[in-house]
């Protein structure tokens, strides 16, 4: 079955008006269906994903948010009574500073807490999940000597993946030990995304026998499982990310098995009741109807890309409203917190 046939109906029904040709991704009319862990169209209720989610992938184009949702996420489940461990892969994503705690390296630190479930926070590297992986496996003396000669460069060099298989691998492992209900990864940006999270079947192909094969085994287990693993992606209501979103969507189908959940829209900019008339009353050019009228095409073009994405994808959206701050803190992740957890019909 196909994406098109199998939503068709329901998306034209809520997508809107037609979004312009020339903006619209080609048709994918013989690409399988995307499977989802969570409800396709319709109402989505966020706490039914926040309830029962476990590893959660935080996935799209730089800089359209990806930290603040994985944030955001982490808020609303500890909301919801959900404790949270959230580990991320590129350092300095500024996750911290939202949580006015400073910053965090490999060791585990508490970066929030309500009614007894905290947000855990970390960070995961390639040289520091090396190091552990052979402390635990007895080679403690050689560790050290290992990492710090730069021996993983050369390696990654020669074995492409490698530092993303232990990345994941530690991953793996952190989602086994389940010290928290939730797990959220707070993935590279979508290009980087889809090489990261397919890196364990290119290894799977390459390396035959032995601890990298079956490291690459367990993480296909547990990326295409979707009770226990799901990708969230975020884009921005604009042309170029939505596509990249839809692009990213269905490579990361077609590439890695892996469930898709809710996609969310950042940066929706809220609706100014009155708008029309305000300006059709105003009956005058100047800086105000000027302001006003800038608005006006953005929310329009915010309407017909958030539509586009509803047509081209199968999946539920949640959407985030643009804040107006310098900086998003404790505050701000409140608000979109409570954004996130608020049904959405798409
Ligand atoms: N809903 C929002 N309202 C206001 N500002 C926001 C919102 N979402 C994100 N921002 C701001 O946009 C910037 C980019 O956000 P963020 O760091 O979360 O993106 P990212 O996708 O993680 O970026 P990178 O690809 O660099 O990791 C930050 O300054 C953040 O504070
Ligand atoms: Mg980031």
């Amino acid at each position: 079955m196909t994406v098109r046939a199998d939503v068709d109906a329901d998306v034209d029904a809520a997508a809107g008006p037609p979004s312009t040709p020339a903006a619209s991704p080609a048709p994918r009319a013989t690409i399988a269906s995307l499977r989802t862990a969570c409800l396709r169209k319709g109402i989505v209720d966020p706490r039914q994903f926040l309830a029962s989610c476990r590893l959660v992938i935080v996935a799209g184009k730089g800089g359209v948010g990806k930290t603040t949702v994985t944030a955001t996420i982490a808020r609303a489940a500890v909301a919801c009574g959900r404790s949270v461990l959230i580990a991320e892969v590129e350092g300095k994503s500024g996750l911290a500073s939202m949580f006015g705690q400073p910053p965090f390296g490999y060791g585990e630190v508490t970066l929030f807490e309500q009614g007894g479930c905290p947000i855990l926070a970390r960070t995961i590297t390639p040289d520091h999940a090396l190091a552990e992986y052979l402390d635990d496996h007895g080679l403690r003396r050689i560790s050290g000597r290992l990492i710090r000669s730069g021996a993983l460069d050369v390696v990654a060099t020669a074995a492409p993946g490698i530092d993303d298989i232990l990345v994941l691998g530690k991953v793996k492992q952190l989602e086994r030990l389940r010290a928290t209900d939730v797990l959220l990864l707070d993935a590279p940006a979508a290009g980087h995304a889809i090489t990261f999270l397919t890196a364990a079947r290119g290894l799977l192909d390459a390396v035959r026998v032995g601890p990298i094969n079956a490291q690459a085994r367990d993480v296909i287990e547990l990326l295409t499982d979707p009770a226990r693993c799901q990708v969230v992606l975020v884009s921005l209501p604009e042309e170029t990310p939505v596509n990249e979103l839809v692009d990213t969507a269905y490579a990361l189908e077609d590439k890695v098995g892996v469930a898709l959940g809710p996609v969310v829209v950042n940066g929706v900019l809220p609706a100014v009741p009155g708008l029309d008339s305000a300006i059709a009353g105003a009956g005058t050019t100047g800086p105000a109807v000027e302001a006003a009228e800038f608005r006006r095409a953005r929310l329009a073009l915010q309407h017909e890309q958030i539509a586009r994405l509803a047509d081209a994808l199968p999946l539920p959206q949640i959407h985030l409203p643009q804040l107006f701050t310098s900086a998003i803190g404790l505050a701000e992740l409140e608000l979109l917190a409570d954004a996130f957890t608020t049904p959405v019909h798409t």
